[in-house]
């Protein structure tokens, strides 16, 4: 058994690594081994090279390389954002507002926060996945001190109005973070135009190696550092840097940019023909959530009534398909998924959900084989056939 045996349907967890990026990987870790914060020869390059990866990972972005703090992914990034600025607002800014539908990274820290002392409101969505912003505007007030709001849901590939969310933070004179973990590479995507403050992203998500992601934090500005130690990355985050980790990720960043168009195009409409037949064939069983919104151009999440996801996701690997279950960042975990909750869904509607998240390599004709066997083993696991 090996991946050619699947049609891998999960780009949501995890993209396969491009092989551009294997092969800077493997360059720098066997040429560029020399600790940067060294004093001979070979560290000063290996600092320059350091500069250049910041570069790079910065041009591809539109900002400054001293705006760019390499993480180990999504969830250091998204706890620097957090824990880094409610620890440095003062005391009269010690309230956090985050959307009910982030991601554990942010939701959890977010909990942390509030043991430690902090006020957190947490913003309501609409049935469609969409942040409620009437609510976020009265929840945003002169004591926030951070708003965070993500992008593209990681469960919905729901897209947020972060233009707003931006406007309605920046009015009340606090910080924007957004979580564009699932975003980068699938929309154009600048965090000045946005105009957030700071944005996390994770490499697995884009062709990037696994364990490397970035934080951007506009202008440098102060945060409280999670992991403490060394002087790397600005003073924000300790330890001895990856360098073959962060090059291998500004590589792929710039394909996942220049290819952006080309790879995800067509797959809107390869997606909303999986959708299409779905519908045709399964009537009101089905239910796509989010549908309604601006989504990703490769997710779908989609709710079987009456059976479990989890039966459909493991029927659907035996046949050859691998899809994923809400959120892939939960294993484990049996409730159904605090997004679709978020979102108003019942428990047995949440309970019968799959995500489908494609890759740039999907076929129309592996797209309609995949709804000929949801039909399928919908009509069996119900016991209708
Ligand atoms: C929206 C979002 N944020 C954060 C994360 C966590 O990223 P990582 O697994 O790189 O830590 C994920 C992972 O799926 C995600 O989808």
């Amino acid at each position: 058994m090996s991946t050619k045996d699947y049609v891998y349907c999960d780009y949501a967890a995890g993209a396969p690594c491009r092989p551009q990026v294997a092969a800077e990987w493997a360059r720098f870790a066997a040429h560029e081994f020399a600790n940067p914060g060294a004093h001979h020869p070979l560290a000063y390059l290996a600092r320059r090279k350091l500069m250049e990866v910041h570069e790079r990972a910065a041009s591809v972005l539109g900002v400054d390389p001293r705006e760019i703090v390499f993480t180990s992914g999504g969830t250091e990034s998204d706890a620097l954002a957090l824990r880094g600025v409610m620890k440095a607002a003062g005391q009269g800014r010690n309230e956090l507002v985050v959307s009910g539908i982030e991601h554990h990274a942010v939701l959890l820290e977010a909990q942390r926060l509030e043991a430690e002392g902090a006020v957190v409101h947490y913003a309501p969505v609409s049935r469609d996945g969409v942040v409620d912003l009437a609510a976020l505007q009265h929840m945003v007030g002169p004591k926030t001190a951070l708003v965070s709001v993500m992008y593209a849901n990681n469960e919905t590939g729901v897209i947020q109005p972060v233009a707003q969310v931006a406007e309605i933070a920046h009015g009340a004179g606090a910080r924007y973070h957004c979580d564009a973990v699932q975003a980068f590479g699938k929309v154009e995507l600048a965090p000045r135009e946005i105009g957030c403050d700071l944005m996390s992203l994770a490499a697995a998500k884009f062709g990037g190696p696994k364990g490397m992601g970035l934080l951007y934090n506009q202008m440098n500005s102060r945060l409280v550092p999670v992991v403490v130690g060394g002087p790397q990355e600005w003073g924000l985050r300790a330890g001895t840097e990856d360098l073959p980790g962060m090059a291998a990720m500004a590589v792929a960043m710039e394909v996942a940019k220049a290819e952006r168009v080309a790879a995800w195009g067509p797959v809107a409409t390869i997606r909303d023909s999986l959708e299409t037949k779905l519908v045709a064939g399964l009537g009101a069983n089905v239910r796509l959530n989010g549908k309604q919104a601006p989504r990703l151009p490769n997710v779908s999440n989609i709710s079987f009534l009456h059976i479990e996801g989890q039966a459909m996701a493991i029927e659907l690997g035996e046949q050859g398909f691998c899809v994923g279950l809400g959120s892939a960042c939960a294993p484990g975990e049996t409730d159904p998924s605090h997004v679709l909750a978020a979102m108003g869904l019942s428990w047995e509607d949440a309970i019968g959900c799959i995500r489908v998240s494609f890759g740039p390599d999907i076929t129309q004709a592996q797209s309609d084989r995949l709804a000929e066997l949801c039909i399928a083993n919908y009509t069996s696991l119900r016991g209708l056939g």
